[in-house]
């Protein structure tokens, strides 16, 4: 099991050095999304540092919108498969390092093939229901670490993040609060 403090402490030093210029070259974010990828905590920061800092190669993500994470994702990333149930993606501008894949409902993510990539982010409705689905299937076959964002949005999260018995932490990569990362062994 990993000492989770120290990983976020080490993550977040690395965290203001992070320079998404070549990503912002290449796609067509909006500038208010641009601002917030470059708050200085950012989960989108902490996601290029920790897939340099392990050499993950293929990430998946549940919960596309416009893509601004899967953009992060991508920076450091040999491939990002993103999933979304409703239009996505609007802010990606090539598909070399990001594949894009609409979902025709909002239990199909739930058998998703998560064993086969490096990392998981999911960051979907927060409505409580789908989420410990996925937790259920990561447990049984998915080895590695998960990041949830917005796990205190409401009471039907913080009931989902307080029922993870897993290795885990809190960090303040969302709106200085509510990020999460979870161990899976
Ligand atoms: C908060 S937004 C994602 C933001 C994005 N990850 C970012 O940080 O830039 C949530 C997205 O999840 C999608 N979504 C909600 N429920 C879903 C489900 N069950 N499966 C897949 N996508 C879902 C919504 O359509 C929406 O685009």
């Amino acid at each position: 099991m990993e000492d989770l403090e120290e990983l976020v402490k080490k993550i977040e030093a690395e965290m203001p050095s992070v320079d998404f210029s070549e990503e912002f070259s290449i796609h067509k974010i909006s500038p208010e999304y641009v601002e917030y990828m470059l708050y200085p905590n950012s989960y989108y920061r902490a996601f290029a540092v920790m897939i340099k800092m392990f050499g993950y190669k293929k990430i998946i993500e549940v919960g596309t919108q416009d893509g601004a994470s899967a953009i992060a994702l991508s920076k450091h990333a040999e491939l990002v498969t993103t999933y979304d149930i409703g239009d996505l993606g609007k802010f990606i501008n090539s598909n070399d390092k990001i594949e894009k894949i609409k979902l025709g409902n909002s239990m199909d993510c739930i058998n998703l093939d998560y064993d086969s990539y490096d990392l998981v982010f999911i960051d979907i409705d927060h409505a409580g229901i789908v989420e410990p689905l996925i937790h259920q299937k990561l447990s049984k076959e998915y080895k590695g670490f998960v990041l949830y964002d917005d796990i205190f949005i409401n009471d039907q999260m913080k009931s989902f993040w307080s029922s993870i018995n897993n290795n885990k932490i809190e960090t303040d990569w969302h709106n200085g609060v509510d990020f999460g990362l979870v161990e899976y062994i």
